[in-house]
């Protein structure tokens, strides 16, 4: 099973890098696989540290993949890196393996402290769908237009039905970042 995440991780300048990232969980260890290149893996690589985002905000991941970068974050007060501000819980990993690949090697990380925050409120479809339409945005290089469009409109139906302001606006990126996309 993978989750849809944000997994945050500062370089060695202490700067902070957000990136949606899908994650396994095994007995308590979190595996992450990022494909290369990637910001998150070198800073992994640097320090051996990440930070487990778990959030309905999809303004983060809608965000992500739009170029809408301006995330609220939080410096933990162990300084040992960011959480988003608005999020269910958080945990603080540390990299126990690396196994590495030439394109996407497998990270394995343990929970070192974890902090609930506030309730998961249930799923909500139109969420689910904003993270669907990220994803086809994250590989709009790599799939036919045809596939894309009907996706989106597809999609489109549960977050007509079920979108608060949050996911409207996501989904607004997303139509947008589509569009922008098949002008060129
Ligand atoms: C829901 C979602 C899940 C993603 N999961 C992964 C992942 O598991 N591995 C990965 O390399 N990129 C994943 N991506 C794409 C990355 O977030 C994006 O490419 C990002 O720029 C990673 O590169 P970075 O570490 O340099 O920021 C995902 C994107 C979305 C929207």
């Amino acid at each position: 099973m993978i989750f849809e995440t944000i997994i945050t991780t500062t370089n060695l300048n202490n700067t902070p890098h957000v990136a949606p990232m899908g994650v396994q969980i095994e007995e308590g260890t979190i595996i992450i696989k990022p494909f290369k290149p990637s910001a998150t893996l070198n800073n992994i690589l640097s320090n051996r540290r990440a930070v487990l985002n778990v959030t309905s905000d999809v303004k983060v991941f809608a965000g992500s993949v739009t170029g809408r970068k301006n995330f609220e974050l939080i410096e933990l007060k162990s300084k040992v890196g960011f959480r988003l501000k608005n999020l269910h819980s958080y945990a603080v990993l540390n990299c126990i393996s690396v196994f590495d690949d030439s394109s996407r090697p497998t990270l394995r990380l343990k929970k070192i402290e974890e902090v609930f925050n506030t309730n998961f409120p249930g799923i909500n479809r139109a969420q689910g769908a904003v993270i669907e339409g990220a994803i086809l945005v994250s590989r709009l290089h790599m799939l036919p237009i045809e596939k894309v469009l009907s996706e989106i409109k597809y999609l489109e139906i549960a977050v007509f039905k079920t979108a608060g302001p949050n996911e409207l606006e996501s989904w607004s990126w997303i139509k947008e970042a589509i569009s922008e996309a098949y002008k060129k």
